[in-house]
């Protein structure tokens, strides 16, 4: 992917002003919509879900990157294509049978991805990695907002690519958790194609210009 990538994480948005904030992320630089889905089992918190998700479908007129933290994801693989996700990311660590849960996510007309945990090998994925669209690599464990980047991520990086490369790939590198202005441009020049950012933007006096400075950084 030649163009780098921003995807605000709406897990940090005001939802009593839901439609504002994506409305602002639909008038600024930023280019995909992270939607964050956990279920209180497979991570230790729980976001929101279908009807959110729906609304915000409803106003949002860009890619909306849905990242699925819960147990059991292929339950609701067709429900997520029926709201409007266009890339379903899936956990690694929540799939028994991870090659048949991507090619259901493709058969509903969406991008297929697949997040890792922090403690997951990359090498994991050397076996499906023709099959996945987006490697979601989580640079924080999952389930908050506004934790710390955790610096072995730069590593993971460059051993996927490497994987990717290997196989001639088209996979697209996502990364996840404590992305700011600090690490951005090193995670792409390490080999990321997008940067998911939450608090980092919507915590700033003027989020507009926090996703501009960051497309700037990473251009
Ligand atoms: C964490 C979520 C992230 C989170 C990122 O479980 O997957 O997408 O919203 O938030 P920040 O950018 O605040 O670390
Ligand atoms: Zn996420």
């Amino acid at each position: 992917m030649s163009s780098k990538l921003i995807a605000p994480s709406v897990l940090a948005a005001d939802f009593a002003n839901l439609q504002r904030d994506v409305e602002m992320i639909n008038n600024s630089d930023a280019d995909w919509f992270h939607i964050d889905i956990m279920d209180g089992v497979f991570v230790p918190n729980i976001s929101f879900g279908m009807p959110v998700l729906r609304d915000i479908a409803k106003h949002a007129t860009k890619t909306i990157d849905v990242h699925l933290m819960i147990v059991d994801p292929d339950r609701y693989i067709k429900t997520f294509a029926d709201l409007g996700s266009n890339i379903l990311t899936v956990h690694y660590e929540a799939c028994t049978h991870l090659h048949r849960t991507l090619q259901a996510i493709k058969a509903e007309g969406m991008k297929a991805g697949v997040a890792i945990n922090p403690h997951t090998n990359v090498s994991l994925l050397e076996d499906t990695i023709k099959d996945i669209d987006l490697v979601c690599i989580m640079s924080v464990n999952p389930g908050f907002g506004g934790q710390s980047f955790i610096e072995n991520t730069y590593k993971k990086i460059k051993q996927l690519k490497e994987i990717i490369d290997r196989n001639s790939a088209n996979t697209v590198i996502e990364i996840d958790g404590g992305v700011t202005n600090k690490n951005a441009k090193q995670l792409v020049e390490a080999g990321a194609d997008v940067l998911v950012a939450g608090s980092y933007v919507f915590k700033s006096e003027d989020p507009i210009q926090t996703i501009a400075g960051l497309k700037e950084m990473i251009s």
